[in-house]
């Protein structure tokens, strides 16, 4: 069956003015699954940042560049200060469009977004080894293992700033109820006593509640499965340089398959805050197993 989860707007300002019928529809598209994708909105490198499109600013420790969290300190860098801070300014100049976007777009949920991490990932992807858990060229919906969300969305805002014209090319796939019914029979209870030792021992930077437990599950099983990376219904997209994407990515399975240079902004948002809670995968999962994970 052939997917199609992209949904085009053809805005070409970060912060548009747009109709209430408008912000509905882009609300309704994001809940549900879809991509929307603007392929007109470019982020502007201007002349004396073109130096940071290269990957000559990693520290060689960590994959990403970024201004972490609310705290908005710089990682993953080296270099001299001054060109550090010119690298953080261009970061925190994404971030501040990007978030006029997503509250031109989404003026709803606003008032409950908390910010997260804003990345620069200037590696290429295609070639890159990693171990098959951490391998995003696998389809999957976020979870991360230190960083339980509780049921809070991870709604995120890509653009591609590739300067030699490469596209990001990402696969989608089957919408996550369907992913659930697969997989969610595979998934192991968590044990008594499990959430409160990982917190003990600071694997978790909070307790990861039945919710996160089952999420994480979903992540690993997805990504072990090849029959099921190869055989789900799926849709390859390319991203070109000047384009953006707008996704929730604890709920669209993606995988990203090759490109270089990308900037990236993370929220995190409530479950109360949605339009449609009920879209929610902490909601999906909770009709699934019949009980309450948070
Ligand atoms: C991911 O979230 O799995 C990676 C997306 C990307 O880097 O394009
Ligand atoms: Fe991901």
């Amino acid at each position: 069956m052939a997917l199609n989860l992209i949904e085009q707007l053809s805005l070409e300002t970060w912060n548009p003015s747009l109709e209430p019928a408008q912000q509905a529809a882009a609300t309704d598209a994001l809940e549900t699954g879809r991509v929307l994708y603007l392929p007109h909105l470019r982020f502007e490198v201007k002349p004396d940042e073109q130096r940071f499109l290269s990957t000559q600013w990693s520290d060689g420790k960590s994959k990403n560049i970024y201004l972490r969290g609310r705290q908005r300190t710089l990682r993953g860098a080296a270099g001299a200060s001054q060109d550090l801070a010119a690298l953080s300014a261009m970061l925190e100049r994404f971030s501040g469009q990007a978030q006029q976007l997503v509250s031109a777009l989404f003026p709803h949920y606003v008032a409950q977004l908390d910010p997260g991490n804003t990345s620069f990932r200037p590696f290429e992807i295609e070639g890159r080894t990693s171990s098959w858990r951490k391998d995003d060229t696998r389809l999957h919906a976020d979870a991360f293992p230190s960083n339980p969300t509780h049921g809070a969305r991870l709604l995120r805002v890509f653009t591609n700033v590739n300067p030699h014209g490469k596209p990001r090319v990402w696969r989608v796939g089957e919408p996550f109820a369907d992913m659930a019914d697969r997989i969610l029979p595979r998934a192991r209870r968590q044990w008594p006593g499990e959430a409160a030792l990982l917190h003990a021992l600071h694997v978790t930077k909070r307790r990861r509640l039945a919710f996160d437990h089952y999420m994480l599950e979903l992540h690993d099983r997805t990504k072990a499965d090849l029959d099921y990376q190869r055989d789900m219904p799926q849709q390859r997209v390319e991203f070109p340089p000047g384009s953006t994407w707008i996704v929730f990515s604890d709920q669209v399975l993606h995988a990203v398959m090759s490109g270089a240079m990308m900037l990236e902004q993370t929220w995190m948002l409530p479950v109360s805050g949605m339009r449609r809670p009920e879209t929610a995968p902490l909601r999906v999962l909770e009709r699934k197993t019949g009980r309450a994970l948070v």
